[in-house]
């Protein structure tokens, strides 16, 4: 079964709590999503293997380490995680980013897929899906189930805030996939909103509604 990692850095947590305040503004939402995303970046490569180069400084050579391994891949999921794309790219710069939009059909509730356009080298890439909410778990599950349809061998989901019930429902699709969450909450409420949460990160990131 995929783990579930919280983020529980200082800064996160305290920028995570100006985030959910309702009487936060949009302009600085967007400004804490991006600070938050930019620290969970720095998290979530915590494990990027390295690898020994030779180099010559003003006094020497030395030996010494830069990133090694796998290209990464960002895969926001509209409209939302689009929020969490730059700050990420602050850290990870060479990062390409693909798109996946989802919908949910009004009579089967299921997404449905409406934008998918990738990196053509999915398949070398270190791929993670953003998504500030895992709420049900049903549309971060079905946008990893287009990236694995597609050649994705390696991924990850990165979400601020998920509930119970969203990761019970994704690790039951996908248990080969790891989380990476700033938050755990309570439970989702009967109109599919996390509780407490932060309220709808779309219209929160935009000002829309
Ligand atoms: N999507 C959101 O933006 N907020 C929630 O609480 C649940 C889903």
């Amino acid at each position: 079964m995929g783990k579930v990692y919280v983020f529980d850095h200082p800064l996160i947590q305290h920028k995570l709590s100006y985030i959910r305040d309702k009487n936060t503004g949009t302009k600085e939402f967007r400004e804490l999503v991006d600070e938050v995303a930019m620290l969970m970046a720095y998290e979530i490569t915590r494990e990027m293997p390295l690898k020994e180069i030779e180099i010559e400084t003003p006094v020497t050579t030395c030996k010494t380490k830069v990133i090694a391994g796998k290209k990464v891949g960002l895969v926001p999921i509209l409209r939302a995680g689009l929020g969490m794309v730059d700050g990420m790219l602050k850290l990870i710069p060479a990062a390409k980013v693909g798109h996946v939009g989802l919908y949910r059909d009004p009579e089967t509730l299921e997404p449905v897929e409406y934008y998918v356009k990738l990196p053509s080298d999915i398949n070398e890439r270190e791929l993670i899906v953003i998504d500030p909410m895992l709420a049900t778990g049903g549309s971060a599950a079905a946008a990893v189930t287009a990236l694995k349809n597609r050649g994705a061998q390696n991924l990850k989901l990165m979400c601020l805030i998920a509930a119970p019930e969203g990761i019970e429902k994704f690790q039951q699709l996908h248990p080969d996939i790891d989380i990476y969450v700033a938050a755990v909450d309570e439970q989702l409420n009967d109109h599919g909103y996390i509780v407490p949460g932060l309220g709808d990160a779309g219209d929160r990131l935009y000002g829309t509604k």
